[in-house]
């Protein structure tokens, strides 16, 4: 048995993997009918205090503050929507798995705030400047370093050895295939192949590092999008690594599949119009 193998196999049984947690796996199975499952999602999000809060703080972040603050699921729902509801909650349900105390919270901040920008930053471009309204942009976007939080959660020593290397200017890549034989981006897609996340968030997850002008996949545009969201998260201070960067940035490979304003022009408005100093530890 080969060493990614031994890993997928830890990964799945022996390292005891969270499984989605009860309110999870409810929302993961309804379907985008606002119309039969409104009542359901509003119960789920409503038995689960913890998940209510975080739900929504983050729907006032989305919103970005046109609009007086929202204070209870109905304003929620009225204004981002029963789809962004239901995937703000399927994400806060996945990261909470993965909430870890002590000495690895400093990390675990860095890689929830990294996620949360990442995920508002792809569904600002998307809305803002490439009149896409899918709600797959922010929810490819909030998980595309799933894999990153398993490795964390489960190994913490590799992680540690791999933000080093990533600090002293390895490409992140590289370096978890030094240390561990594969990357974040495969056990990430792993993970949403055994949670039955839909397709297109798992092949974003797997090729976000990729340079997207290369893709031949039906999902490139996404992938393109995230590719930039990441790096432009990374631009504006919510980084994974302090001091480090997680990514090669495929500039020529983005651009030719979306039409955008000039990356540091996009920097730049991001940056002045999006609160993401908002974003509380959830
Ligand atoms: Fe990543
Ligand atoms: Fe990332």
């Amino acid at each position: 048995m080969n060493q990614v193998e031994k890993i997928r196999i830890q990964i799945q049984t022996l390292k005891k993997l969270p499984t989605l947690s009860h309110s999870a796996e409810r929302i993961l199975r309804l379907t985008n009918s606002e119309l039969t499952h409104l009542d359901e999602l509003i119960n789920i999000i409503e038995n689960d205090p913890p998940i209510l809060s975080k739900v929504l703080s983050l729907a006032n972040i989305i919103c970005l503050g046109y609009s007086g603050p929202i204070t209870n699921l109905k304003d929620a729902l009225f204004k981002i929507g029963f789809n962004n509801l239901k995937n703000v909650a399927l994400s806060i349900s996945i990261f909470s798995l993965f909430k870890v105390s002590g000495q690895r919270e400093k990390t675990y901040k860095r890689l929830f705030k990294h996620s949360v920008a990442t995920g508002i930053i792809s569904k600002y471009i998307a809305e803002e400047f490439l009149d896409i309204r899918d709600e797959s942009s922010f929810t490819a976007g909030i998980l595309h370093d799933l894999g990153l939080f398993a490795l964390h959660h489960l190994y913490y020593e590799a992680f540690l050895k791999i933000e080093n290397l990533v600090i002293t200017g390895k490409n992140i890549t590289e370096a978890e295939n030094e240390v561990i034989d594969l990357d974040h981006s495969i056990i990430g897609k792993w993970l949403a192949e055994w949670w039955g996340l839909p397709e297109e968030i798992g092949e974003v997850i797997l090729y976000h590092h990729e340079d997207p002008g290369k893709l031949d996949n039906k999902y490139r545009r996404n992938i393109a999008l995230i590719h930039l969201a990441n790096y432009v998260a990374e631009k504006i201070g919510y980084g994974i690594y302090d001091g480090g960067r997680e990514s090669v940035f495929y500039e020529s490979g983005v651009y030719s599949l979306l039409t955008l304003p000039e990356v540091g022009e996009l920097v730049n408005h991001i940056k002045s119009e999006i609160p993401l100093e908002e974003i509380n530890i959830l």
